[in-house]
């Protein structure tokens, strides 16, 4: 079976045709990243006008990757929560009138949900020569402990299937990747700040343990998580603390040009530090109180999300499935941040569970758990 994915939630348009759920025929990915950069951020009307004109060229990529013509696509699975308004409409509405007019099955696929989904395509990618087989083989992996690392999203999820999803955890304020941002721009790093802090705390000589930003813990059980106190205990180590100095608006003791660039070093290697170790706290507890959610033990563990690229909290929760005897699931860097071949895999599974959406599907800000 061949599925055409097609994701447009925030910065990125993409395409992509999968065969039986894991077979990544071609992939097509269009970054808006000079687009935002100025702005140090996503201008939601920009990334809606961007997605317009990106949309059919990346479509058109990814099918002569996988050298496949629109007639042979079997359905259209597009990401329609949570995300942008905006962006998401453009490709909701590319989706449904490739479906209407193919005369093809519709999926609408939670994001969040497909980036936990992400680790089981399978890699490298783009001209893989059509099987057209029709088993998919994924049982060995459920149940499982789901752990979803991105730019908007931090949670943790007890596994069935692809799915079948039960949220156990999540922030309660920032996620991971937007602390990794913004903790880049206290620092000074160019946008994205993800990828230039995890390099800096990668520079040879990063004291990971200069400052011992606090790790949050909530309560004494709690599977949900917290950066935002991280996040400012950071500024106050850049900038000193407010009200204490003359630079400002609030007075802060120093301007970031004040701080050298071993010790900025050093901050985003101890700040990287406190920040994984909250995502493994919680994991562990995960683990820990598997059998309250699930009536099977854990079978594997599986990761996704943009974050999932950071070297550290590879590494880290590698080591932590090694100590549980347990199986993980890593995806590809490539599709680790936003992509159409997750999309498209997840939609896989939903359709041979017949969930299959109509053309009254709308998008939605928020994800479905
Ligand atoms: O999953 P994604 O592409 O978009 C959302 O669904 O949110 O994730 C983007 C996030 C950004 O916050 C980016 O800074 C972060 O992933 N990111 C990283 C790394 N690569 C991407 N964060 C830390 N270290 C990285 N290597
Ligand atoms: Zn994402």
């Amino acid at each position: 079976m061949l599925v055409l994915g097609i994701e447009s939630s925030c910065d990125e348009t993409a395409a992509a045709i999968v065969e039986d759920g894991t077979r990544v025929l071609g992939n097509s990915v269009a970054s808006q990243f000079s687009l935002h950069e100025e702005y140090a951020g996503v201008v939601p009307e920009i990334a809606s006008r961007a997605h317009v004109q990106a949309i059919v060229p990346v479509l058109n990529e990814a099918l002569h990757k996988a050298r496949c013509s629109l007639e042979e696509i079997d359905a259209v699975a597009v990401g329609h929560r949570p995300g942008l308004i905006g962006s998401l409409l453009v490709g909701l509405s590319a989706a449904k009138a490739l479906a209407w007019s193919l005369d093809v099955p519709l999926i609408g696929v939670d994001h969040v949900h497909a980036h936990l989904y992400a680790g089981l395509l399978e890699t490298p990618v783009d001209g893989m020569e059509k099987k057209r087989s029709t088993s998919i083989a994924m049982d060995a992996h459920y149940p499982a402990l789901g752990i979803v690392v991105s730019g908007g999203h931090t949670a943790l999820y007890l596994l069935g299937s692809p799915t079948d999803l039960i949220r156990i955890g999540s922030t309660i304020d920032d996620a991971m990747g937007e602390a990794f941002d913004k903790a880049a721009t206290i620092l000074g790093l160019p946008y994205p700040g993800g990828p230039n802090l995890d390099a800096l705390s990668q520079l040879p000589g990063a004291h990971d343990s200069v400052v011992r930003f606090p790790v949050s813990r909530l309560g004494k059980d709690s599977l949900d998580m917290s950066f935002s106190g991280l996040k400012t205990s950071l500024l106050y180590a850049v900038r000193g603390h407010p009200g204490k100095g003359s630079h400002g608006p609030q007075g802060y003791e120093r301007t970031q040009a004040d701080v050298s660039d071993e010790r900025k070093r050093d901050l985003a290697a101890s700040f990287q530090k406190a920040a994984v170790e909250a995502i493994v706290l919680k994991a562990t507890r995960a683990l820990d109180r598997f059998d309250e959610f699930s009536d099977s033990p854990c079978r594997s563990i599986l990761t996704g999300g943009g974050v999932l690229a950071n070297s550290r909290l590879r590494y880290s929760l590698s080591d932590l499935a090694r100590t549980r005897n347990l199986p993980i699931v890593l995806p590809d860097r490539s599709f680790c941040t936003d992509n159409a071949a997750m999309i498209a895999g997840l939609g896989t599974h939903m359709l041979s569970a017949g969930l299959r959406a109509d053309l009254s599907l709308s998008p939605v800000p928020t994800t479905a758990c």
